[in-house]
């Protein structure tokens, strides 16, 4: 019988969204000089967090990790036939085609978080700067697919996928969750990011 169970431990739930508030803030200030410093916080804070995210993949809880989500090309292929002829199945964790998008995000993150650092410390060079531009639409890009994946799953599903990543709990059977959040791995991450913006913060003297 399918009821509400634990799905996305409280790291993950907390990962995603402040990696959400990062993304938008360092999007947001990229063009402007004024507001440099802080697209610098917030661009350490997504590279911070996604090395953070790469390293729960592999130690986390069940459905955070990749391999639970990362499939072969053909699995996904095959699935977004099923998707087409609308006879996929619910996905307790993430589905195929939303994990390709998430993989892509992790990449696309650690990717323009280096290069956004390289160019930050003058390591001059044109390429630099475009493959940084490069980067960050591309994310932007894959974040809208990303939300409208998320938002139609929701719909032919009949299953909230946002609220899910707020309370970490989504449909399925109880054998089928996890037994525990993580609170100290939620704290030591809570501390760490604090703890960075507290001494990064721009206009901070020390
Ligand atoms: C307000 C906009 C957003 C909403 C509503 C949203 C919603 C969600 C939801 C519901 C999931 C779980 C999908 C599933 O059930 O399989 C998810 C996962 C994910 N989202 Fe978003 N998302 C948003 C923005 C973003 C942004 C801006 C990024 C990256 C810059 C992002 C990166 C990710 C990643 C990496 C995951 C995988 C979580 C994990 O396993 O750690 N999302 N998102």
């Amino acid at each position: 019988m399918s009821q509400r169970i634990l799905v996305w431990d409280l790291p993950t739930r907390i990962f995603h969204w402040m990696l959400v508030l990062s993304f938008t803030g360092a999007f947001l200030t990229g063009e402007s000089e004024r507001w440099r410093d802080f697209h610098v916080l917030f661009g350490y804070t997504v590279l911070g967090l996604v090395t953070f995210r790469l390293i729960w993949g592999v130690i986390g809880s069940r459905y955070s990790r990749f391999s639970e989500f990362v499939r072969n090309p053909v699995y996904v292929i095959r699935y977004l036939v099923q998707l087409v002829r609308r006879h996929e199945r619910h996905s307790v964790g993430h589905n195929p085609l939303g994990a390709f998008a998430i993989l892509l995000l992790l990449l696309l993150g650690i990717a323009s978080g280096i290069s956004g650092w390289a160019v930050y410390e003058e390591i001059d060079s044109d390429w630099l700067e475009a493959f940084h531009n490069l980067t960050s639409t591309a994310m932007l890009v894959v974040v809208f697919i990303h939300i409208t994946g998320v938002l139609f799953s929701s719909y032919f599903h009949g299953e909230n996928l946002i609220i899910a990543m707020i309370t970490g709990k989504k449909r399925g059977r109880t054998d089928q969750g996890i037994s525990t959040s993580h609170p100290l791995i939620t704290m030591l991450l809570l501390t760490a990011l604090i703890g960075f913006w507290i001494f990064a913060w721009p206009g901070v003297k020390r």
